[in-house]
């Protein structure tokens, strides 16, 4: 495992780069410039539109995972595990098998603390590679605060993350944990952590593509927006239409 070796390497040399993808033609550019691509089951609210990333299935992130494949060469692609596909070692064995052997990502990522020891370590002794998840989980948390507010919060989350660690995660994804706290885990880990919404502290960074293109239209605190691809879009679709009405487009050079 080359990739994830290089990336553990990078632990304080060089900030890592974490964005996800869903579709092929996206994935060809951020493989250009990102060491970690991740399908995210974030798909179910940015492109189906759940309320909830509960509703997406193995099925659907196979599917998205097949098409990413086909646009990635160097970048380390991770599998974000949906909801209800890891509940005990043997469906997160018998499912994280499936989705390798169908996608051919590198790795899957799994959402949890304590509790999902015993998966992570069934997935570790198999020579499945797993990226860890703590902080905000969106696959069960009812309310989507920040975390690491309160003493026995922080304890936890740090108690986890050296947990995760010890049963052979390569990498943890940091949502929205307080500054200071993803800080001192960063600092106690020795696998990188990427933080989504978890300050510059963290060894590398991830983001949602649609949020960064401006294609979601999210307002959350921890996204930044480099460019507003809608407005982009439409202007282009805009054209498009006109030149189609006023007969303007096709050209005979579009012609046989
Ligand atoms: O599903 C997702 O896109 C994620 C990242 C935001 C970390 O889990």
């Amino acid at each position: 495992m080359k990739k994830i070796d290089n990336l553990i390497k990078k632990k304080n040399k060089s900030k890592i780069v974490c964005l996800t993808a869903y579709s092929k033609n996206i994935a060809e550019i951020l493989d250009k410039y990102c060491d970690i691509v991740l399908v995210g089951d974030s798909l179910g609210s940015v492109l189906y539109n759940y309320k909830s990333t509960k509703e997406v299935t193995l099925q659907t992130m196979i599917n998205h995972s097949k098409s990413v494949r086909l646009g990635i060469n160097k970048s380390l692609m991770v599998f974000d595990m949906p909801y209800n596909t890891y509940r005990n070692p043997n469906e997160a064995l018998k499912n994280a098998k499936i989705v390798l052997k169908e996608t051919k990502c590198d790795a899957v990522k799994l959402e949890g603390g304590k509790k999902i020891i015993p998966i992570v370590k069934t997935l570790v002794k198999n020579k499945i590679p797993v990226m860890g998840h703590i902080g905000i989980l969106p696959q069960t948390d009812k309310k989507f605060k920040f975390k690491g507010k309160k003493t026995h919060e922080r304890n936890r989350i740090l108690n986890d993350a050296e947990y995760l660690e010890s049963a052979g995660i390569f990498s943890i994804v940091l949502e929205c944990i307080e500054t200071k706290l993803s800080k001192k885990i960063t600092q106690k880990l020795s696998i990188p952590t990427i933080g989504i919404g978890s300050s510059v502290n963290c060894d590398g960074q991830v983001l949602v593509i649609d949020d960064l293109l401006g294609l979601s239209g999210t307002k959350l605190r921890f996204v930044k927006k480099y460019v507003n691809l809608k407005k982009i879009i439409e202007r282009s679709v805009k054209r498009y239409k006109s030149e189609v009405v006023n007969k303007k487009f096709p050209k005979a050079k579009h012609s046989f």
